[in-house]
């Protein structure tokens, strides 16, 4: 007998979504592998994932300190949220209300609302209290199954404030469990001061910003909304080629209301993903298939602002892409941070089946964030990110719209999440 520190026993289903060598699984057919392993189990040695198969095997191999018996309930690799916005100030619930009475996103946002007014409040906004902000939505996604999650900045639009915003998530992230990865998103849209000199803007994300985020090292990603209201393909090229120059990877929130070429965008500047894609039209599809490019879809930010487009995730997938959900998380069109309801949407409004959509918030979103390397899947030699279901198979996971499937939570082998409760351990 072998010797671990723990073992998981009895999961009705061990859902590994291992296999291949790519980081993502491209296209329907690898999408649809989740490779399961009925009544199974996991075994653990300093926090590394020692060996993986059916409970049988692992007790006649293994001897563990600790066990956890998983009595029929479901395990996963940790979630991973490739898309999230959590460093705000200020909720803006009434902004929702006005959108409820009949107002347009994109009207709030021009009459100096949205994105405008989160920045009033970011620019005003202690460092300690952006930190707090940050800690406790880290939080409410790790009770959700999130282990790891990118997160960008973007509601500061100064350079003090873009640079206090992503120090406040690397702060946060140093004293929590989860893995975050940041992203810089000067470039979220021009701020009021600019609406007369928006060269001027472009040029202060390039020659003062993004040398300093990168000289800090404060950020591994680039980001740029490329929308009417924010940037044109031309300004985003010109900052994401900047960003790439000094070692950020380009990001680019694109086509979320019209094509306007982002997706072409990303795909020539080989962006790691693109994100939103909604209005992506189908030669923009080829395009990001072609140069490998994960399409970060984001159904709740589609739901929350009405509907009026829904990414084409079929078609995306068929033209053999790597899809991946995420939650978008931020307080004008997204406020969740629950992914499993984001995997729930990916089936019914974006016709995703079962096993794409769990695809495409573990090991998808994984390679989306650039953690290819050490989550989204369940193999020995791997760290033991995972999740517990309280069900007994990764189907009722879309299929529970909305409700807290997650059971608990383990990174590195530690237990940090159980029933909806952070668990602290004493050295952190
Ligand atoms: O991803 N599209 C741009 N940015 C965010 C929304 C920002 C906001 O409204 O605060 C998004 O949806
Ligand atoms: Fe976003």
């Amino acid at each position: 007998m072998k010797s671990a520190d723990l073992l998981l026993l009895g999961a009705s289903q061990v859902v590994t979504l291992d296999g291949g060598r790519a980081a993502a699984k491209r296209g329907a057919d690898e999408m649809n592998d989740l490779r399961v392993i009925t009544d199974g189990g996991v075994a653990v040695r300093r926090g590394k994932i020692v060996d993986v198969g059916t409970t049988n095997h692992i007790t006649s191999t293994w001897r563990g300190l600790k066990r956890i018996h998983c009595r029929g309930r479901t395990i996963l690799p940790g979630f991973v949220d490739a898309h999230t916005h959590p460093v705000f100030a200020r909720a803006r619930e009434n902004e929702f209300a006005m959108r409820c009475r009949g107002k347009d996103y994109e009207e709030i946002l021009a009459a100096g609302g949205g994105i405008h007014a989160s920045a009033r409040a970011v620019r005003e906004a202690e460092l300690d209290t952006l930190v707090a902000g940050v800690s406790a939505r880290l939080d409410r996604m790790l009770v959700h199954g999130t282990v790891a999650a990118e997160a960008k900045s973007g509601y500061g639009l100064t350079t003090e404030s873009e640079l206090k915003s992503l120090r406040a998530i690397r702060r946060a992230a140093a004293r929590h469990p989860m893995t975050v990865a940041r992203t810089f998103l000067g470039a979220h849209v021009v701020p009021e001061e600019y609406t007369r000199d928006r060269k001027g803007y472009v040029e202060l994300v390039i020659k003062e910003m993004l040398p300093r985020v990168a000289k800090q090292k404060l950020a591994a990603f680039c980001d740029v909304f490329v929308e009417r209201g924010a940037f044109s393909v031309p300004e985003a090229r010109a900052i994401l080629l900047a960003g790439r120059r000094l070692g950020l990877r380009p990001k680019v929130h694109a086509d979320q209301f019209r094509d306007r070429g982002g997706a072409r965008l990303a795909a020539e500047v080989k962006a790691i993903s693109v994100e939103h894609a909604d209005a992506t039209r189908r030669s923009g599809m080829r395009a990001l298939a072609e140069a490998g490019v994960i399409p970060v879809l984001l159904p709740s930010a589609s739901l929350f602002t009405g509907l009026k487009h829904v990414p084409n995730a079929r078609a995306l997938i068929a033209e053999g892409c790597a899809v991946a959900l995420a939650t978008d998380f931020n307080p004008g069109t997204s406020p969740t941070e629950n992914l499993l309801l984001v995997a729930s949407l990916g089936c019914s409004l974006l016709q995703m089946t079962p096993e794409e959509v769990v695809t495409a918030i573990t090991r998808n979103a994984a390679a989306a964030t650039g953690l290819a390397d050490s989550h989204g899947r369940i193999a020995a030699g791997r760290p033991a990110h995972l999740v517990v279901l309280d069900a007994p198979s990764y189907e009722h996971l879309p299929y529970r719209m909305g409700t807290n499937l997650v059971w608990r939570v383990l990174i590195d082998g530690q237990l940090v999440a159980d029933r909806g409760r952070v668990v602290r351990s004493p050295t952190r």
